[in-house]
């Protein structure tokens, strides 16, 4: 195939979320917060939340195997694991994952870019296949998020769940149905402060005199975070539209990484995208940070809002500060629940 007209082809989707199911409810049980608190900054309503010891390989290989199915594959040459929740700091957890889907010895890493994790993977999956490494990839993104929550950080625990969702791309032709587009990604290390857990990297490993104990979980600067995000979200989306030579009205589905209901509703009206065209799912399942996006294509398979032909933007957000949007046309696929 000529390498001008190759392209990455999304050939599979499947996802996966704990059957825990957490509400707001519950938590105001045992935090100081409320239902009302929660759905009215959030949007969230329930999350689903991973059992004690579950791990993150766990849900990428249900999310995995479901791909693979809709797929109607048994093998591709390389996997691709988006994660912030490895299962150990060292060594990644793509190769167990693939050892676990029966897919051999091929090529696996995982890929840490938080929130805009599953976008940066999909770009280095398209890669592969660009260059002529790989003919197939999977792509895994996923996340117990909940296991890196400070118990007793109201903030976090309202707007976070677990989940794994997945995509196999194969190679094929930019004209076809499923060929991803262009890229737009970034990143602004000036902003790492604003979403980081301080404690337990090569910088301040273990436990040291005098930090705070929280100071090992996940932290966010929420206010300054959604700031940044509605603004970035929206230039890197206009920016992909642009490389790509779409309108904006041409955008039949945005589908955004879902980290808040009133980001998405701010994204979609700067765009000017209407609500009907902005996928949410954000009620049901929280910030899934990796697993967000291919849990909302999940979604929009089931609801129907997503439909063979579509055209439709990928755009995510966040630690790092990383940032990434790509689309495509929404190609025909078998649905493995
Ligand atoms: O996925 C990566 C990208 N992430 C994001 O984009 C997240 C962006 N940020 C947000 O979604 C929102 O900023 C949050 C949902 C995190 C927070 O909402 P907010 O409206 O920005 O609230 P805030 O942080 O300004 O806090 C307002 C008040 C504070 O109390 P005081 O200081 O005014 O007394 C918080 O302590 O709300 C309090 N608060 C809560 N109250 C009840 C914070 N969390 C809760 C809670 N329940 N769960």
């Amino acid at each position: 195939m000529a390498l001008a007209t190759r392209a990455a082809v999304v050939c599979g989707l499947g996802w996966w979320t704990p059957p825990n199911v957490v509400t707001n409810d519950q938590l105001a049980a045992v935090l100081d917060t409320s239902d009302e608190w929660i759905r009215s900054r959030t949007g969230v309503v329930h999350r689903h939340v991973a059992d004690a010891g579950m791990a993150t390989s766990e849900l990428a290989v249900e999310a995995g195997q479901r791909a693979l199915k809709s797929a109607d594959l048994a093998a591709v040459d390389a996997l691709i694991l988006a994660t912030s929740t490895p299962d150990y700091h060292c060594p990644a957890t793509a190769p167990e994952v693939a050892t676990r889907l029966g897919l051999d010895v091929i090529a696996a890493f995982d890929v840490a870019a938080v929130c805009s994790g599953f976008v940066y993977a999909l770009a280095n999956g398209a890669g592969l296949i660009a260059a002529g490494i790989a003919d197939r990839v999977l792509v895994i993104g996923a996340d117990v998020f909940t296991s890196i929550l400070n118990p007793r950080d109201r903030t976090t625990r309202a707007i976070f769940g677990d989940g794994a969702g997945a995509v196999v791309l194969r190679a094929g032709n930019v004209h076809e149905l499923g060929a991803l587009g262009p890229f737009s990604l970034g990143s602004d290390g000036r902003g790492a402060n604003l979403i980081m857990i301080p404690d337990g990297g090569s910088r301040r490993p273990g436990p040291g005199a005098g930090r705070d104990e929280s100071d090992r979980y996940f932290a966010m600067n929420g206010k300054a975070v959604y700031r940044k995000a509605v603004a970035t979200i929206v230039a890197s989306t206009t920016r992909v539209l642009e490389l790509a030579e779409w309108p904006v009205s041409a955008v039949d589905l945005l589908v955004c990484h879902q980290a808040n209901q009133f980001i998405l509703e701010a994204v979609a009206s700067r765009l000017d995208i209407p609500m009907e065209r902005c996928l949410s799912n954000i009620d049901q399942v929280g910030n899934t940070a990796a697993a967000s996006i291919p849990l909302a294509l999940g979604y929009g398979l089931e609801c129907g809002a997503l439909r063979p032909g579509h055209r439709v933007v990928l755009t995510a957000f966040g630690g790092g500060l990383t940032w990434g949007a790509t689309l495509l046309r929404w190609p025909e696929l078998t649905c493995v629940t």
